[in-house]
């Protein structure tokens, strides 16, 4: 039997980045894989309506993020098991209704993720995947959440960016406290020379929050075609590699490997 954990224990971690295309989903399904094969217990929840972190369950139908935040389906009733001690509630292609429903009914609306999560106390470590258009569905998840994890991509200007959007969820979240626990530049092509100043660049203005980059890797896109972790499609790539090192530094530094 698996003990119950503390609720100050459990980690709820969004991986947000305003901008698409910076490796938030790719980041969540193989975090939360790495995680699960280190026996943790893992729920990641899409909250995309283009639902690619759902895509790692392959063919299924029942409820979604949708139908929980419209208040058609409990929570529990919407987690599929991905693989062991990872498990997955989907999104659909109706997720916006469900963004112009808490619009409709208002401050309690928004808090039902917040409180639906208060159940799994069974899960060590939620995992919010987000989508780059900020929605009230996006706005839910955050208030849910305790922890951010920004995957970022190493473009002209990453810094200015990066202070804007967290400008924007101060605006945003009022009162609400998220914890940014690591900036992690991703899919990194460490062939081209601005590639090592924009690192220098994040370091110097984000200091240790900045993680062990995770570098470009053609295993990435080719698992994602089988609907594979890195993990499952080649353990030893560079992406596996890079990727271990983001989840030991985050979440295992107490812990001993294996
Ligand atoms: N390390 C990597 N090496 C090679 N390709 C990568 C890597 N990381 C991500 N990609 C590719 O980049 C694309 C965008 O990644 P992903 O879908 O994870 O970004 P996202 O931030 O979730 O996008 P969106 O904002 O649309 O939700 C995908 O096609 C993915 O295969
Ligand atoms: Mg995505």
């Amino acid at each position: 039997m698996k003990l119950q954990k503390e609720e100050s224990m459990q980690r709820r971690v969004s991986i947000f980045n305003m901008k698409g295309g910076t490796g938030k989903s790719t980041l969540a399904v193989n975090l939360a894989h790495a995680l699960a094969l280190k026996n943790q217990s893992v729920l990641l929840i899409d909250c995309d309506l283009q639902g690619n972190a759902s895509s790692i369950l392959g063919e299924r139908t029942g409820p979604t993020l949708t139908d929980i935040l419209t208040g058609n389906a409990q929570v529990s009733q919407a987690i599929y098991q991905a693989r062991e001690n990872f498990a997955v509630v989907p999104a659909d292609r109706q997720l916006n209704t469900a963004a112009n429903y808490i619009v409709s009914k208002g401050r309690k609306a928004y808090s039902v993720l917040h409180r639906a999560v208060q159940d799994l106390s069974q899960y060590d470590i939620l995992l919010f995947d987000h989508s780059p258009s900020y929605s009230t569905v996006t706005e839910a998840a955050l208030l849910a959440s305790t922890e951010l994890l920004i995957p970022c991509e190493l473009a002209p200007y990453p810094i200015e960016g990066l202070l804007g959007m967290f400008n924007k969820l101060q605006d945003e979240l009022d009162d609400h406290q998220l914890a940014i626990i690591g900036i992690v530049p991703f899919n990194v092509d460490l062939r081209y020379n601005m590639t090592h100043q924009y690192i220098e660049e994040l370091q110097t203005t984000f200091k240790d929050k900045v993680t062990p980059l995770v570098r470009t890797d053609a295993a990435i896109p080719k698992a994602q075609a089988y609907r594979q972790t890195i993990f499952e499609y080649d353990a030893q790539s560079k992406a596996a590699q890079d990727i271990q090192k983001v989840v030991q530094h985050l979440f295992l530094g107490g812990m001993t490997n294996g």
